[in-house]
């Protein structure tokens, strides 16, 4: 009896270890529909070149289905030998139909089949994570709709800037998931290139109709070259670079968030649905969804690293390196797929504390403002930003906030200034100053609302 597939040439065993070591089906199982799919499309084309009789096809095609089904039931027994799911699939159809099922592999090779389920799996599961991203950004622009009347300090270098609406900072985060979004839609057409039909490297040597089997599985295009199409995995690292800029956004988006949950700003707080406490100490409420999602981000990026170090220098075509493409793709895929759920979740019922934010608006974030007064009045930004600069520093000496001083005061200054100073001090009207596209403004913050809901209700 020849227990393995390829056993022919064969005579001494394989080592247990070995055997171990090279078995792929623990982990590529998860491909068994992509796998099934393929091969009934394979079958299709044999038949139209002659390889099978319309009869021997039909028959294929349902032990095809049938040892798909198996493993929907979950009923599908792994053999001992099986070392990878195209070789159980194999088997277990053989066992199924008989020796026809040995007709199916006919100028067909795992090469070119392996990269074929790859391609096919990675394709449906991109569309969920679509939609998954699509959910997040929705949630992220309806809670910007309705909470764009709260003002907190903008920072840069994690010290208080400009006064900003709340919504703006959210829809930040939402413009770089927005353009993820895009990158991932613009990543389909080559994951969608068919490699079934390269066989082992060379080509098919039946004539089987590519575009034929391209239609058949939905594929944009087909590998023009044979020995591209059986050594290609660009499609992973792309998806694996995507989803390692994707989980940086994630990543900074849940740092803003953990920092501002903390006692010291109190802006927001977590949901006890995405917070967990401590062992010890009972006052503790941990965001430990927004640093799950944060510490995430340095994972998928290794798989990234990991899959790029194995791939570079291979020699031409297949090699069983290419094997180790697998655990990083779909550790990123299960990992993004759940951070953008958990993302959302946290989103959604995110607890916003306006009247923190507004406790956090010292007048000194208004200094930029004042400057801005006097370049109203005819002085030049290089000198008003430094007579604002010492209004910031009397505000100091004197313990007291900008709008403290005294006209007096500011007079000694410059003496451009007078009355209407009063105006400066307002975060409302400062940030409704920012009505340049991209500005705090509320119409600029709706602009962005708008923006965002025009690219969800066309992707
Ligand atoms: N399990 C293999 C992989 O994932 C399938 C291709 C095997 N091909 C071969 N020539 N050994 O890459």
């Amino acid at each position: 009896t020849k227990a393995k597939l390829w056993g022919g040439r064969f005579t001494g065993k394989t080592d247990p270890l070995m055997h171990e070591f090279n078995q792929s089906l623990k982990y590529d199982k998860r491909m068994h529909s992509a796998d099934i799919r393929g091969s009934i499309a394979y079958a299709k084309a044999l038949s139209r070149v002659g390889i099978l009789t319309e009869g021997e096809r039909e028959k294929l095609t349902d032990g095809l289905k049938a040892v798909g089904k198996e493993w929907e039931d979950g009923v599908f027994e792994v053999k001992e030998d099986d070392e990878d799911i195209h070789t159980a699939n194999e088997r277990r159809l053989t066992e199924l139909i008989g020796s026809l099922g040995g007709k199916l592999h006919t100028g067909r090779s795992r090469n070119d089949q392996v990269a074929t389920d790859m391609r096919l799996w990675l394709l449906d599961e991109v569309d969920d994570i679509e939609q998954g991203l699509s959910a997040l950004l929705r949630v992220m622009v309806e809670r910007a709709d309705q909470e764009k009347d709260y003002l907190l300090p903008g920072y840069t270098h994690l010290q208080r800037g400009q006064p900003i609406r709340w919504s703006h900072l959210l829809l930040s985060h939402a413009l770089s998931f927005r353009y993820d979004l895009e990158r991932l839609q613009q990543l389909i057409p080559r994951i969608s290139v068919l490699p079934l039909g390269c066989g082992a490297l060379a080509g098919n040597p039946f004539a089987v109709d590519r575009e034929f089997l391209a239609k058949e599985l939905g594929f944009k295009s087909i590998a023009e070259n044979s020995l591209w199409g059986v050594g290609d995995r660009d499609f992973i690292v792309e998806f694996l670079q995507w989803a390692s800029l994707t989980m940086v956004h994630v990543s900074r988006m849940a740092e803003d968030l953990i920092i501002y949950s903390t006692a010291e700003f109190g802006f927001v707080t977590l949901s006890d649905a995405y917070s967990t406490g401590s062992s010890i100490m009972p006052q503790k409420k941990n965001p430990d969804s927004l640093e799950l999602l944060r510490g995430k981000s340095g994972r998928i990026f290794g798989n990234m690293a990991g899959f790029l170090m194995t791939y570079k220098g291979l020699p031409s075509t297949y090699n069983k390196d290419l094997q180790e493409d697998k655990e990083p793709l779909f550790d990123a895929v299960d990992n993004v797929s759940a951070s953008l759920k958990i993302a959302e979740g946290v989103i959604a019922t995110l607890n916003v504390h306006p009247e923190k934010m507004l406790q956090a608006l010292t007048m000194d974030v208004l200094a930029t403002d004042l400057a801005d007064y006097l370049v109203r009045k005819g002085i030049p930004f290089r000198e008003t930003h430094h007579i604002s600069g010492r209004a910031v520093a009397l505000a100091e000496t004197r313990k007291c906030q900008l709008n403290d001083l005294t006209l007096e005061d500011y007079k000694t200054l410059s003496d451009k200034f007078s009355e209407d100073i009063h105006q400066v001090f307002n975060f409302e009207a400062s940030v409704e100053r920012r009505e340049s596209i991209g500005g705090t403004s509320k119409k600029m913050v709706e602009r962005q609302i708008q923006v965002l809901r025009n690219v969800l209700a066309n992707s």
